[in-house]
């Protein structure tokens, strides 16, 4: 999956850009305060967070296996090793470079199932004082808001609170810090460290006991959640067949890799959705996966604009509504299918 090809390009979305500065200049502001600091960060991607670090004239290194994302960023200046992160990579980063004060990784840790490893790795990489930040999608809000589109190949973990205490102690760390981000749907900032290395702020107790009342790990919660999934499908097959009945026109926006867990799911056709518009030149003019509905350039949405749009990257919808206000100044109507199904106008 994580090739030179690798289609995900970071830097699309203004919010995540802005989202990332802020974070850089945390890190530079909290963490990477000593003589000569060292940043570390997997899936770096395109550079999109080490810009700021770089910029900043601070020591730093993406770990990045997808070889175009990673030239993207060394275009910019921004230190990159093409390759996984795991146990091997961390004791060679480690010996050339010597001991790292932050491990960052956004939106990565979710997509890598050898968690044994990367702990070696982060053992063999942080200084004794040194923390390792992660944020990913959080379970919590999964459920909550029936993002079941979440759930798709790259995605191989759904964390909570719960679970990365878990998992942190497992490999002799400790979960010291929480923050619930708006970012991608609802995410958490997870804040580890060495075990009785720093103290445990009290968002976390606090994170924990929400998870422990509303049940998010019992056997119940997950089954209502599965049955609001079967609603939003039953109810969004519906939609797009009384639309077509109508001869209303239906694109997508976004070709998003949540999308091709709706479109499968739902059985959605070409016949459905004409086409889908994305602004990512590796994806367009090629098809989703599966479905096959065609991928165009984002100029093909007023080409002419559609009846309705549905919205598959609905986590950036303030961004691209605001940017598209046209479309419903025209009468366009937005699909939205999450946290149900309903139309925007
Ligand atoms: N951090 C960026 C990119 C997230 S996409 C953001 O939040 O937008 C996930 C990235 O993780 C991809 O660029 C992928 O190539 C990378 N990745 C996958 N497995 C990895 C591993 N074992 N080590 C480091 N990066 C990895
Ligand atoms: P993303 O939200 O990260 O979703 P996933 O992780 O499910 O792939 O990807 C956003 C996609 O939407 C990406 O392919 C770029 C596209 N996009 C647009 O076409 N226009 C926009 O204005 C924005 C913000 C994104």
């Amino acid at each position: 999956m994580f090739h030179t090809d690798y289609p995900y390009f970071s830097s699309g979305s203004s919010v995540m850009r802005e989202h990332f500065e802020n974070t850089a200049n945390k890190f530079l502001e909290q963490e990477l305060i000593g003589s000569d600091p060292f940043i570390v960060e997997l899936g770096s991607n395109d550079g999109i967070m080490l810009r700021t670090i770089a910029k900043a004239g601070v020591r730093h290194l993406g770990v990045e296996p997808s070889g175009g994302v990673a030239e993207h960023a060394r275009a910019q200046g921004i230190n990159v090793l093409t390759e996984f992160f795991e146990a091997t990579t961390a004791a060679a980063v480690r010996a050339e470079y010597g001991p790292a004060d932050v491990v960052y990784a956004a939106n990565t840790m979710c997509h890598i199932p050898y968690v044994d490893s990367i702990f070696a790795g982060l053992d063999a990489l942080l200084t004794p004082g040194g923390v390792f930040v992660f944020e990913d999608p959080y379970l919590g809000e999964i459920v909550e808001r029936t993002s079941f589109d979440q759930i798709y190949d790259e995605h191989f973990y759904f964390f909570s609170a719960t679970s990365v205490d878990a998992m942190a102690r497992r490999f002799g760390f400790e979960l010291v810090d929480v923050q619930r981000l708006t970012v991608h749907g609802g995410e958490v900032r997870y804040t580890l460290a060495r075990a009785g290395a720093r103290a445990a702020t009290p968002a976390v107790a606090e994170l924990l006991a929400e998870e422990s009342v509303r049940g998010l790990h019992d056997r119940d919660c997950l089954a209502r959640f599965a049955a609001e999934v079967g609603v939003v499908r039953t109810e969004l097959i519906a939609l797009l067949h009384k639309l077509k009945a109508d001869g209303a026109t239906v694109v997508g926006y976004g070709a998003t890799a949540k999308s091709a867990t709706v479109i499968n799911y739902c059985g959605i056709t070409p016949d459905q959705v004409r086409y889908v518009v994305d602004t990512t030149p590796a994806k367009q003019h090629r098809v989703t996966p599966g479905a096959h509905l065609p991928v165009r350039p984002a100029e093909a949405f007023a080409a002419p604009y559609p009846d309705y749009a549905l919205l598959f990257a609905w986590n950036h919808a303030e961004e691209i509504m605001a940017k598209e206000s046209e479309f419903r100044a025209g009468g366009g109507k937005w699909i939205l299918y999450t946290p149900n199904v309903r139309v925007v106008d």
